[in-house]
């Protein structure tokens, strides 16, 4: 079926048109990815085909709001300096298009190869119909241009066991078989729905694999699925009633055949305003995940300069001790391209270091002998030190607080997480980008994502162990970012 095809051709020019506009506003990022114009919200397809990362995403192309979805798309070498290609997906049929309504459109999916092609399953959404959420595939032999099959939707209902909230469909593959699983609920749990295929076109409902335990929300949105030798780990983003919450991972064991996932734990993923429907991808032993940056109904200062919508950086996941680790893609340091500090084994009272919009602060710090206080990192504007965030480590409390208050554009939670550290150092990675800050703490047991809007672009950052005359700082780095996109 091509009848997409015509549009896209001149959807692109359109869109390159607008688009250099809109890359000189100075709310654009610097190595994070963002749409070229208009809306943008969850990663899709992220996957290596051919020797190169794409990224596909929820694209709304003519507004800078939510509107009838369409597959953006982008290609990279290194998950760092993405190529703009044309829209992957825009609605044109029946199952994902209806233009008398408002809610249509190609919603989440994920992408697999099979034999040289690129293959996408994505959900049909046409909210006017009495089953609005299929499942659907499209091919392309050469990376960019895609025809959905004619077989669609390939998955035209929802099973007996959930309802029409049925999307975001995950593709994995285990030997010589397919497995697709995919985001719906009952009457009041969050479940995953499993199917399986041998050519991708032909679909067995094999049951439900997973149901929330009753406190995990009664919608389960954008699933992934990561199996290792000893735990499974599904990550899933929850919704309770109509309201998004924080995406967690659930630990156990999967059984694909009669499809159970016994469980054993579970974690907020990233404790943040600003981290929703994160894809992961398995390449090269690695699992690497992308969220959207994002949450719903949060304001989008930027929509203003023509964009709205960013990914946070990729991060690795890695499993230890039976929980998810995350921390930034070692490819994120070929962008370090300016020291801006470098200190090994001092004692100091303060660390105080100017930094520019993109950066990375990354420390290792000795916690004083019997330290029961805090450690605060604060950023502030160079010239006003009102407009500020604060990064602090409360060891009483056993407690991790990001206060961005004073760079937001509306009144939010202030980020709480739960300091897991035993040992008597302290490890924190940040990434500040124009608009964004993404904290790693202890190599990623704990991270916190927010979007900022401060006024200026030139910071400072102070560092300091409140009630302690001084403290050993083991290393401290801060790096200038390059940009990337
Ligand atoms: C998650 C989500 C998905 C859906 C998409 C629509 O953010 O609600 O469940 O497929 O966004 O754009």
């Amino acid at each position: 079926m091509d009848s997409q095809k015509v549009n896209i051709t001149e959807l692109t020019r359109e869109i390159s048109e607008k688009g250099q506009q809109v890359a000189k506003a100075p709310s654009r990022l610097n190595y994070h990815f963002m749409p070229q114009i208009g809306w943008m919200n969850d990663p899709n397809g992220f996957i290596k085909y051919k020797g190169e990362y794409h990224l596909f995403y929820q694209f709304y192309p003519h507004g800078t709001s939510w509107g009838p979805m369409h597959w953006g798309h982008a290609k990279s070498k290194d998950l760092l300096h993405w190529e703009y290609l044309p829209v992957a997906l825009a609605p044109s049929e029946a199952h994902d298009c209806d233009p008398n309504i408002e809610g249509y459109g190609c919603f989440s999916g994920s992408a697999t190869t099979q034999n040289d092609d690129l293959v996408l399953m994505y959900t049909g959404d046409v909210d006017s119909k009495e089953i609005p959420q299929t499942q659907n595939i499209a091919i392309s032999s050469d990376g960019i241009n895609f025809d959905k099959v004619d077989l669609n939707p390939v998955i035209p209902n929802f099973p007996k066991e959930a309802t029409k909230d049925f999307r975001d469909p995950k593709l994995f593959k285990v030997a010589d078989t397919w497995y697709s699983v995919i985001g719906t609920h009952n009457d009041t749990l969050g479940e995953l729905a499993l199917y399986s295929s041998q050519d991708l076109l032909k679909w067995n409902y094999l049951g439900i694999l997973a149901q929330s335990n009753g406190k995990q929300g009664t919608m389960w949105e954008c699933p992934n699925i990561i199996l290792s030798s000893q735990n499974d780990f599904l990550i899933v983003s929850p919704m309770e009633g109509t309201v998004n919450q924080k995406p967690i991972y659930i630990s156990g064991k999967a059984n694909l055949e009669e499809p159970s996932f016994k469980q054993n734990g579970q974690g907020i993923l990233d404790y943040g305003n600003d981290f929703y429907a994160p894809q992961t991808m398995d390449v090269d032993g690695r699992h690497i995940l992308i969220a959207w940056m994002n949450q719903w109904f949060s304001k989008m200062p930027t929509a203003d300069d023509g964009w709205s919508g960013a990914m946070t950086i990729p991060r690795d996941i890695t499993i230890k001790n039976g929980r998810l680790y995350q921390t930034p893609i070692k490819e994120l340091e070929t962008i370090r391209i300016d020291q801006l500090s470098e200190i090994r084994n001092q004692e100091v009272s303060h660390l105080e270091q100017d930094i520019p919009e993109a950066s990375e602060l990354k420390f290792n710090l000795q916690i004083p002998a019997d330290y029961a206080g805090k450690i605060e990192l604060e950023i502030a504007d160079r010239k006003n030190a009102n407009q500020s965030c604060t990064l602090t480590v409360d060891l009483k409390k056993s407690e991790i607080i990001l206060d961005c208050s004073n760079y937001s554009v509306e009144k939010r939670e202030i980020c709480k997480a739960p300091y897991e550290g035993t040992g008597d150092t302290i490890d924190f990675d940040i990434f500040l980008d124009t608009n964004s800050i993404e904290a790693f703490i202890n190599n990623g047991e704990t991270t916190i994502t927010n979007r900022i809007y401060p006024e200026a672009k030139l910071k400072t950052m102070k560092l300091v162990c409140d009630n302690q005359k001084t403290f050993v700082v083991n290393a401290f780095s801060a790096w200038k970012l390059d940009k990337t996109i």
